[in-house]
């Protein structure tokens, strides 16, 4: 029998992170399929991180990040090079993974090119078009693309189906950001030998932070790092880390407002064995970040997120994270209230809704039975049940 060869996609650094169960996983039914590994590299230093941190090689990196690339020119450089690259590998299958340009952009090449794709995370949806920016539309776009839906809980499942998505083709599998955590939080680690040493995180309540978002570039991110400082100012045990992230865009008014304010720690993005260490030794999770809110309730850690609405409402629906948006009011009264009532704070704990750690293994499991011609490709029992 000729194995199937099945092509996956990844850009940035979330993808990476939360494909890289899913490559071990399909290499290890290397009997019945081939894969072939290709970075966009839309990212590069906080790819490179991801890759290095996991050991994966791509078979293929198109090397394509410009410094402060348009979404266009983003597009237009991932669509002529996909073009090229899947016409060369000829793969069965094209997997690609969440929301980014690059998979929107490579779901289409594909499509013209009448290689069927298989969307993991499928079926988020803030159902507003502008929010997040450009990430709403990216995956609704590949929703249409794609033959394969692989829903990360039954919420995004339901969204599918909304959208006159055929059941057959949709699977609730888990998040597969728990199976990338599951492996590295036991992987012992040390912030004496990180690259952040100096850091005297063990002396203070840590808020840890993070914001990118497109959609909140200019006033909102300049609100979110007003009330930062507002709230060293007031709490004197509490310290703020925040790794920036390299879009210049972020990086400019962060490091205007930020810069030498005493107990903020604006530092590099660090790899992501450092960031969930951050996390585990973090007093409260701050973030507009989407995986970071899929991560803080597996870390059992209290979640307010800058955003004005979320396409992962899961957490906010079981009470463990609130959506505070980006007043400076705001989110000082939200984080002074954890830091002031342990009973708001203990009440912020609770169990992951986004998945057990068993994702890749079902899409592996899904795919192979694809590339086999089996049917039906994954039992109901076996899905994820949130
Ligand atoms: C992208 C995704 C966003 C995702 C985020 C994860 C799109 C349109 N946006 O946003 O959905 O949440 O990644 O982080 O797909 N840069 C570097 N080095 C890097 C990465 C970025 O220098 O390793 C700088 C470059 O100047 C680059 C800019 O950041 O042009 C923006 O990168 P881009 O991927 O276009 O957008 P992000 O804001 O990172
Ligand atoms: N992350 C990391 N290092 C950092 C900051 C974040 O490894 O310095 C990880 C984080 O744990 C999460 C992912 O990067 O898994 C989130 O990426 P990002 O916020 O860039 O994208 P989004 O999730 O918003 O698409």
């Amino acid at each position: 029998m000729n194995k199937k060869k099945i092509a996956i996609i990844i850009g940035t650094r979330p993808e990476a992170i939360k494909m890289a169960p899913v490559v071990f996983a399909l290499k290890q039914r290397s009997n019945d399929i081939d894969t072939v590994v290709i970075a966009t590299a839309q990212h590069r230093q906080m790819l490179d991180q991801v890759l290095s941190l996991f050991n994966i090689v791509p078979d293929i990196d198109l090397d394509l990040m410009r410094p402060n690339q348009s979404l266009n020119d983003l597009t237009c450089r991932v669509l002529q090079l996909m073009q090229k690259t899947l016409a060369d590998v000829n793969p069965d299958l094209l997997m690609v993974q969440g929301d980014t340009t690059t998979v929107f952009a490579a779901s289409v090449a594909a499509f013209y090119l009448k290689i069927p794709v298989a969307h993991v995370e499928a079926g988020l949806r803030s159902h507003e078009l502008y929010n997040p920016f450009p990430e709403e539309a990216n995956r609704r776009l590949t929703s249409i693309l794609a033959q394969i839906h692989l829903a990360p809980t039954p919420l995004a499942k339901e969204n599918l189906l909304n959208e006159g998505t055929k059941e057959e083709n949709i699977f609730v599998t888990g998040n597969t950001v728990v199976d990338a955590m599951s492996t590295l939080l036991n992987v012992p680690f040390s912030f004496s030998e990180s690259p952040i040493k100096n850091l005297p995180l063990d002396q203070h309540r840590v808020i840890l932070v993070t914001s990118h978002r497109r959609e909140s570039l200019g006033e909102d991110l300049k609100n979110t790092c007003l009330a930062l400082k507002e709230i060293v100012r007031r709490f004197p045990d509490v310290m703020v880390v925040y790794p920036v992230h390299l879009n210049p865009n972020v990086r400019k008014i962060v490091m205007e407002i930020l810069s030498d304010v005493e107990r903020i720690a604006l530092i590099e993005p660090v790899d992501y064995l450092c960031f969930l260490n951050l996390m585990r030794n973090a007093h409260i999770i701050v973030t507009d970040s989407g995986g970071v809110q899929e991560e803080a309730p597996t870390l059992k850690k209290p979640l307010l997120v800058l955003r004005k609405l979320t396409e992962r409402p899961e957490a906010f629906n079981a009470g463990l994270s609130k959506i505070i948006g980006t007043s400076t009011n705001k989110i000082v009264s939200e984080i002074s209230l954890l830091l002031t009532d342990d009973k708001a704070y203990r009440a912020m704990i609770g169990s992951n809704p986004f998945g057990d750690g068993k994702a890749s293994d079902r899409i592996a499991e899904l795919v192979s039975r694809w590339a086999k011609n089996l049917k039906p490709l994954f039992s109901s029992e076996n899905e994820f049940k949130g």
